[in-house]
C-alpha cells in the first residue's frame, strides 16, 4: 500500500492574529508546517508529501521545507490551497499520482501530533478500515443552548475529533467529489474529513488521539506549544 499525506497549511490564521500565515510561525527554532511535516514523516508510514499553502507565499512555503531537510526519501510536493480547507484538501487530492491507494490528511496547525499517533491511524486503515479518525474524550460539561436555557448533553459518548485522519483513497476521492459544491465557502464548507465519508453513509472507525495533537487556534495555544517544544528541548 501506497500512503500519502496531505498535510494543510494553506490558511491565514486569523484566529491567532500573527501577520505570518499561521503554518510559517516560528515554534522554537523551527516552522509550525516544518514540524508538522517531521511528525508525519517520522511515523515511517508516510511515502509521498502534499502541502496546501497559500498562492501569496508559496516561495516562503518552499524555502521552509527545504530549509526544514525533510527525509530525503519521501517526495514533497507544493500545492495552491483554495477558500477552504475542504477545497485546499480537494486540490491536495488532485495531486496525487494513480498508485497511492491510502490518504492521510492532516492540519499543520496540529504540529505536535507523535508520531505513534500517526502510525495508529495507517495501522488502522491498514486493517480495512476505510475512513478513520484520533479522538479524545471532553473534559468539559457540555451544554447544547436553546430559547429556554440550556440542557446539559450527555458527553460520555462525545469525543473530539483530531487528525490526522486516514481513508482509503477512493473513498476520500468520492466523498470530497459528492461535497465539491460546498467547497468554495467556509461557512458551508466541512471542517473535516471524516464528516463527508459519514455523510455519504461510510463507517468512521476511531483510534486513540493524543493531547499533544491539540490545534494550535489562538495565541494561548501558540503559548503553550511554545512551552511544550521548550520543556522537550
Ligand atoms: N487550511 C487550509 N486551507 C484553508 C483553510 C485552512 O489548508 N483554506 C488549513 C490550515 O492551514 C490549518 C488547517 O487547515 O493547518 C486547520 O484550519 P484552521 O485551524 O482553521 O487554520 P486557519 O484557517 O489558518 O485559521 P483561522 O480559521 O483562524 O483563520
Ligand atoms: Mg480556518
Amino acid at each position: 500500500m501506497r500512503v500519502a499525506a496531505v498535510l494543510t497549511a494553506a490558511g491565514s490564521g486569523s484566529r491567532l492574529g500573527h501577520e505570518l500565515p499561521k503554518a510559517l510561525v516560528d515554534l522554537g527554532g523551527a516552522t509550525v508546517v516544518v514540524r508538522a511535516a517531521r511528525g508525519l514523516l517520522a511515523s515511517g508510514v508516510v511515502d509521498l508529501l502534499v502541502v496546501t499553502v497559500p498562492a501569496e507565499h508559496q516561495g516562503a512555503f518552499a524555502a521552509a521545507l527545504t530549509a526544514g531537510e525533510l527525509e530525503p526519501d519521501v517526495p514533497v510536493t507544493l500545492v495552491v490551497g483554495g477558500a477552504s480547507r475542504q477545497a485546499s484538501v480537494a486540490a491536495g487530492l488532485r495531486e496525487l499520482p494513480a498508485d497511492v491507494d491510502v490518504v492521510l490528511v492532516h492540519d499543520a496547525a496540529r504540529c505536535l501530533t507523535p508520531p505513534a499517533m500517526v502510525a495508529r491511524v495507517v495501522a488502522a486503515v491498514r486493517a480495512g478500515h476505510r475512513a478513520v479518525v484520533p479522538t479524545v474524550a471532553v473534559t468539559d460539561t457540555l451544554v447544547e443552548v436553546g430559547p429556554d436555557g440550556v440542557r446539559t448533553v450527555d458527553r460520555t459518548t462525545l469525543r473530539a475529533v483530531q487528525t490526522p485522519q486516514g481513508f482509503d483513497r477512493a473513498l476520500l476521492d468520492r466523498a470530497h467529489r459528492a461535497a465539491a459544491d460546498r467547497a468554495h465557502d467556509e461557512r458551508q464548507a466541512a471542517t473535516d474529513d471524516a464528516s463527508l465519508c459519514a455523510a455519504l453513509g461510510e463507517p468512521v472507525a476511531t483510534v486513540d488521539g493524543a493531547d499533544e495533537a491539540f490545534k494550535i487556534t489562538t495565541a494561548r495555544d501558540l503559548a503553550v506549544a511554545r512551552t511544550l517544544v521548550k520543556e522537550d528541548a
